[in-house]
């Protein structure tokens, strides 16, 4: 079944949320343009760039699978708006920035608990295999950018910086994050990202799988403190944090 007026009912096994007006939208993107900016010095990982990309993809996530892609696209922009209100966090450690962030934007309150509750759906760390679709769709974007080749090589060291972890404490993250995931066969939910991007997620689950063998290598693990005492991850570190938007 599926009804165009109003979208509130796309299948007999999602519902879709109410649409996001476009005047609340274009707030949401002004104000997580303007934290990303103004913090842009804690969030070499998560900031504007990471948060364009998601949204990009998954805006063409949600137009493939029939969620409601404003939903969508506005969950994207809110989606790691945690990492400003705690260094290492989960989706829901932003929870209340999220909402003051939709709320100021005018998103109906009802639409943005929802909006929060995809965010949370969506985590690597939580996900399974029968999400919504709205969280699907967000999902693969934010997934696809962890999968993308140039992540490991030109990001994963600002990962660090931002969340202040060890190369082993992410690698033992992404490999106890992933693995099942992608064994469980729903890395990607889309099957169209999962043809075209399942090579490159194997090949960058199997790279960190190979830097946490290695670091059990003593002279390995001295190499690494060597390089790391050089100093040549050039990222701030982070300060403490005021979660909130515009002031
Ligand atoms: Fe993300």
């Amino acid at each position: 079944m599926h009804t165009e007026d109003a979208g509130l009912v796309d299948s007999a096994v999602n519902t879709v949320a109410p649409a996001v007006p476009a005047a609340a939208l274009a707030v949401v993107d002004a104000l997580v343009r303007q934290l990303c900016s103004r913090h842009a010095g804690r969030l070499p990982f998560h900031g504007w760039h990471h948060v364009s990309f998601v949204r990009a993809k998954a805006v063409r996530f949600a137009g493939a699978n029939g969620a409601e892609v404003s939903v969508v696209e506005t969950a994207a922009l809110v989606h790691d708006v945690n990492y400003l209100v705690r260094r290492n966090s989960p989706a829901a450690a932003g929870g209340e920035l999220r909402m003051d962030v939709l709320a100021r934007a005018g998103v109906p309150a009802p639409t943005a608990r929802r909006i929060d509750e995809i965010v949370n759906e969506a985590e690597m760390a939580n996900r399974g295999p029968d999400i919504s679709l709205e969280a699907q769709a967000l999902s693969d974007a934010d997934t696809l950018f962890k999968a993308l080749p140039m992540t490991p090589v030109m990001l994963s060291h600002r990962y660090l910086a931002e969340n202040g972890i060890t190369l082993r404490e992410l690698a033992d993250k992404i490999v106890g994050e992933q693995q099942d995931v992608h064994d469980g066969g729903y890395y990607f939910y889309n099957p169209d990202a999962a043809a075209a991007y399942s090579r490159w997620a194997a090949t960058n689950l199997m790279l960190w799988q190979h830097i946490r063998e290695s670091l059990d290598d003593h002279d390995v693990a001295e190499l690494l403190d060597a390089v790391t005492s050089l100093g040549i991850i050039g990222v701030p570190p982070a300060r403490p944090t005021r979660s909130r938007p515009g002031r």
